[in-house]
């Protein structure tokens, strides 16, 4: 087993066994949003934990360039430091950093330009743009506000009642954000569940916030509000604890545990599929939404995945489709179109690098099909510049036999620079 950094591609020769205990990086979705809110609120935030991905680099350079301190574990925050960034902001290969940037900036009274590589700047943007515009911001971008760069200048919000028209956390946290700036209260309804980071760092920010119902059909109120500094210790993040947990399963002789994971409302979907296939999967040293997760080489039937439940593994779903090849009969992956605007059209790269290497499946307009379980062989593939790809096909290289080289590795990077060193302490 070795790899490289940067352009190189990573080379793993199957099948692995993987044993002991690892921390996965800090919570992506909680790093964006810590670094946003302690940015807002007037003092200094202790954040501990965040994620070291590209993606949230990114965040804290943006909010750094609007006038925060951000250091390693703290951020000064407050309304007298923040001004006009002096140039265009570049989130990289962030979604979710421009999603909730767009909302963020929409109460800023000054002009921000936000942009992205290539992957970012074509994915679709209209879905934060058009309820912005509904609470009086002026935000366009190219097409008429489909895809970034995105253009804010300052306008007079007021607060909407907005329908989610799709299952996203993104246009949640976007429209909330705005509403923290917004004359008035801001409704967010949302008719399936989504991850809830935004609406515990308000809380804990002291934001004058409220939901209810809880869960599906949830109603959260937002109105403006002066924030306080908070203290988080940010968990470690269950979309690249599912490699691990998915690769254990699928690799004989396996015993692995993933350390202080968010197990949280909207993140361990998977976990619940992976449960319903059979896999041996623990919950060890459980407090509220943290605990270890201890995951062991267990044998595997197809299940349908489909329906409300997507929006909490839509992320996991190339890890899913990996541990589909190796289970005994069909897996569907259904209602989930949203796959296809991430960061790649997650249907078709999966799709085509799974086949690449022996893997019985079927794209679908919404989803996947795959028929199992077949020996995945080595071969040559490529993550298209896809983080969650090019770890999802390392995953593959884990379990396959023979050698797998993935290539475009760098991908990685985005989301968890450490991937290939937590690998060596696995296999150690
Ligand atoms: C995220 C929400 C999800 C997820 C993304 C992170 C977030 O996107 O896929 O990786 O942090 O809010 P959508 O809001 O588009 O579903």
């Amino acid at each position: 087993m070795s790899a490289v950094a940067d352009s190189a591609p990573f080379v793993v020769e199957g099948p692995l066994s993987l044993r002991g205990r690892i921390r996965v990086p800090g919570d992506k979705s909680i790093s964006h949003r810590a670094l946003m809110i302690a940015a807002l609120a007037e003092g200094v935030s202790r954040i501990e934990g965040l994620s070291d991905g590209d993606d949230v680099r990114r965040t804290a350079a943006a909010m750094a360039a609007m006038g925060a301190e951000v250091g390693d574990d703290r951020v000064v925050g407050g309304s007298s430091r923040l001004h006009e960034p002096e140039d265009v902001v570049d989130l990289g290969n962030s979604g979710t950093g421009m999603r909730l940037m767009a909302g963020l900036c929409a109460g800023f009274p000054w002009l921000t330009v936000l942009t992205g590589d290539g992957s970012l700047r074509s994915r679709p943007m209209d879905r934060v743009c058009a309820p912005l515009r509904q609470m009086g911001a002026e935000v366009d971008g190219r097409s008429a506000g489909t895809y970034p760069p995105l253009v804010i200048r300052p306008g007079r919000l007021r607060g909407i009642d907005y329908s989610t028209p799709v299952a996203s956390a993104q246009v949640k946290s976007a429209v909330l954000l705005a509403g923290l700036a917004a004359e008035g209260e801001t409704v967010v309804r949302e008719r399936v569940a989504t991850r809830v980071h935004t609406e515990e760092l308000l809380s804990l920010a002291g934001a004058d916030l409220s939901v209810h119902p809880v869960g599906p059909g949830a109603v959260v109120r937002v109105r403006a509000s002066r924030l306080h500094p908070f203290e988080i210790r940010v968990p470690a993040d269950p979309s690249q604890a599912a490699f691990w947990v998915v690769a254990a399963c699928l690799t004989p002789g396996s015993d692995v545990v993933l350390e202080q994971v968010y197990v949280g409302p909207g993140r361990a979907g998977f976990l619940e599929v992976l449960g319903r296939m059979g896999a041996d999967i623990s919950l060890e040293r459980r407090q509220g939404n943290v605990a270890d997760i201890r995951a062991r080489h267990s044998k595997l039937t197809g299940t349908v995945v489909g329906g409300d439940e997507v929006p909490g593994l839509i992320d996991e779903i190339p890890a899913l489709a990996v541990a589909a090849c190796f289970a005994e009969g069909e897996t569907t992956f259904k209602d989930a179109a949203e796959l296809r605007v991430k960061e790649t059209d997650r249907i078709a790269t999966m799709g085509s690098e799974l086949a690449a290497v022996g893997a019985r499946l079927e794209p679908m307009a919404d989803g996947l099909v795959v028929r199992g379980p077949v020996p995945l062989s080595g071969g040559r593939v490529r993550s298209h510049g896809d983080h969650r790809v090019a770890m999802a096909l390392a995953v593959a290289g884990m379990a396959g036999e023979g050698r797998l080289e993935v290539e475009d590795w760098a991908a990685v990077d985005t989301s968890y620079p450490g991937f290939v060193s937590d690998l060596a302490t696995l296999v150690g």
